[in-house]
């Protein structure tokens, strides 16, 4: 047997229970664990067929230099789970199933051919979640600025007024305390038209959406979505196995052509008017009562996402189009991981009264109640006033941050870049003198910064990571590949004021030299990374030695992990 199954490893002494050693194994499972699993594997890869006659318990454990005991009640689990089976002359192996569905044994390093549903080829990979810690990151807030000594005590409270009963299931909707505190918000802060009985509180927004593709369409229906426009919004219309429209966007956000109502009627359209995701354009007044009317017209739902529109940095706040008019067809889309912490996990939606009656039974069967505390607590942080102080702040700090960016823009960025395409233009035929021009910065925590073609996206982004620094390529939110997509999305949220200008003196650097390789005709992998080359090297030390220092590669308060 020993031959088949393998020795066992004694956890005193780390010798083998038989003379043949084993060593390596610095801490041996319990020799009955041992026993078992050698026997499933010998089992499962077949070296012990079905029928097989097992060893005697004496024998084995004479064999195996364990206690009887060991192997009788290794045998009796290798029983209960159906592995193995006592007749009158012992105990023998099962007949299990086909040898394809036990698996064939393959070399480790194989990776397993999976019949994916075809969605799943859908996704592309954008982000790992180790580079939000980075400077420069969009959507990631002030994290170190979050009061938490305040919401220590909401947690608290909540735990001393609701435990034990809020450890149970809540009701499936959200915490009826929470849902009625975002109403009154939203009623104020951003003119929803809305009481708590329409909302639901979801994990984060991507659930909301979710949430509103499952509710609302059919696999096959047409979603419209912005082009460029947000990742979760596709991933949402994927999962759904809907056909997405890309709807082009300017600077008055969405822009409809005419012919898509006819040739494309949607069931679904997701929109970010208050601040388009990632260009940042405002939706105009016009072109939103012309998309809740043609949507109307249509049967069509509008999906609002007004994820950043509480931090409005220029003129009145800009209403939500839900409270636009009576009774518009918009499910109103809104989350915490801006305006608390992206960890939070709380978004909702704001259902029309019809659909949050109707699909009511719809809703019961679908979610589960759960993270009752953190509702109770940020219902009471919300009442309690934290919440409207601290989105003052943050308001405050971000209206700072992006004000610090701008000017390190035009001083770093767009003058060199004016200079050196006039000097390049007539040198160089194809590479053309606009200069790069700044995008949004209405509402938000990011500036979206067009580049000129010639200096491709994905390789100034992919070498200001090995910078320690994560802006995005605006090319990686196209639907369709279009060269005016070319741009970065830089985020002011996650970085202090005075780092600002450092950093985007290494983007700088680091699109002179990309401009460089273009001139000299000799583009770069982009997979090369500058830290890692010698230009980098050299980069760097152009870097250090301009006024001021290289930016730190993260941010002052949060270290990669
Ligand atoms: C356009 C947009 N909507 C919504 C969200 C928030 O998503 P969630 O609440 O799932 O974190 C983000 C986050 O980056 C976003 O960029």
């Amino acid at each position: 047997m020993i031959e088949i199954i393998g020795p066992l490893v004694h956890a005193t002494a780390g010798t083998t229970a038989t003379p043949a050693a084993d060593a390596s194994a610095a801490k041996p499972a319990p020799l009955q664990k041992q026993l078992i699993e050698r026997l499933q594997q010998a089992i499962l890869t077949g070296r012990l067929p079905a029928g097989s006659l097992l060893p005697s318990s004496r024998l084995l454990a004479t064999e195996m230099g364990v206690s009887r005991n060991t192997v009788v009640i290794a045998y009796e689990h290798l029983a209960a789970v159906g592995y193995v089976f006592a007749d009158r002359k012992g105990t023998r192996v099962s007949t299990l199933s086909s040898p394809a569905a036990r698996g064939t044994p393959r070399a480790p390093s194989a990776a397993p051919e999976i019949a994916y549903a075809s969605r799943v080829s859908q996704f592309e990979a954008t982000r790992t979640h180790t580079e939000n810690l980075y400077a420069l990151t969009p959507g990631t807030p002030a994290l170190d600025r979050f009061p938490l000594a305040a919401w220590r005590r909401a947690l608290e409270r909540a735990m001393e007024r609701a435990l034990p009963l809020a450890l149970g299931y809540g009701t499936p909707a959200g915490e009826p305390a929470l849902r009625d505190a975002i109403a009154a918000h939203l009623r104020v802060a951003r003119g929803v038209r809305c009481d708590g009985a329409q909302i639901v509180i979801t994990e984060g927004a991507q659930e909301a959406l979710n949430l509103c593709v499952h509710l609302l369409s059919n696999p096959g229906d047409v979603a419209w979505a912005e082009d460029p426009g947000y990742r979760g919004a596709k991933a949402a219309f994927n999962l759904g196995d809907l056909s997405t429209v890309p709807i082009p966007v300017d600077s008055e956000g969405m822009d409809v052509p005419a012919a898509a109502w006819r040739a494309h009627p949607p069931k679904l359209i997701y929109t970010s008017p208050a601040h388009q995701y990632p260009t940042g354009a405002v939706l105009s007044v016009a072109r939103r009562l012309e998309l809740i009317a043609q949507a109307r017209r249509c049967g069509a739902w509008i999906i609002e996402d007004d994820y950043d529109g509480e931090f409005r940095h220029t003129g009145e706040p800009i209403a939500s189009m839900q409270g636009l008019v009576d009774d518009a067809p918009v499910l109103y889309v809104g989350s915490f991981s801006k305006t608390m912490f992206p960890a939070l996990r709380i978004g909702f939606v704001v259902l029309p009264r019809a659909i949050a009656e109707q699909a009511a039974v719809a809703l019961q069967e679908m979610l589960r109640g759960g993270h009752r505390l953190e509702q109770l607590a940020l219902a009471h942080f919300i009442e309690g006033g934290e919440f409207g102080r601290h989105l003052g702040r943050m308001r405050r700090l971000y209206r700072e941050r992006q004000q610090a960016l701008r000017d390190a823009l035009a001083e770093h960025f767009v003058s060199l870049f004016t200079a050196r395409f006039a000097s390049h233009v007539t040198s160089h035929a194809g590479l053309h003198a606009a200069p790069p021009q700044i995008l949004g910065g209405d509402c938000g925590m990011h500036l979206t910064l067009r580049l000129p073609a010639w200096l491709c996206d994905r390789t100034l982004v992919e070498r200001a990571h090995a910078e320690g620094l994560n802006p995005r390529a605006l090319s990686g939110f196209a639907l369709r590949a279009s060269g005016e997509t070319n741009g970065i999305v830089i985020g002011y949220g996650n970085t202090p004021a005075e780092q600002l200008a450092p950093a985007i003196r290494v983007l700088a650097a680091l699109a002179r030299e990309i401009e460089g390789e273009a001139v000299a005709g000799e583009p770069r992998e982009a997979s090369r990374s500058v830290g890692k080359s010698a230009a980098g090297g050299a980069l760097k030390s152009r870097v250090k030695a301009g006024a001021e220092a290289k930016p730190k590669a993260r941010t002052a308060t949060t270290q990669r992990p």
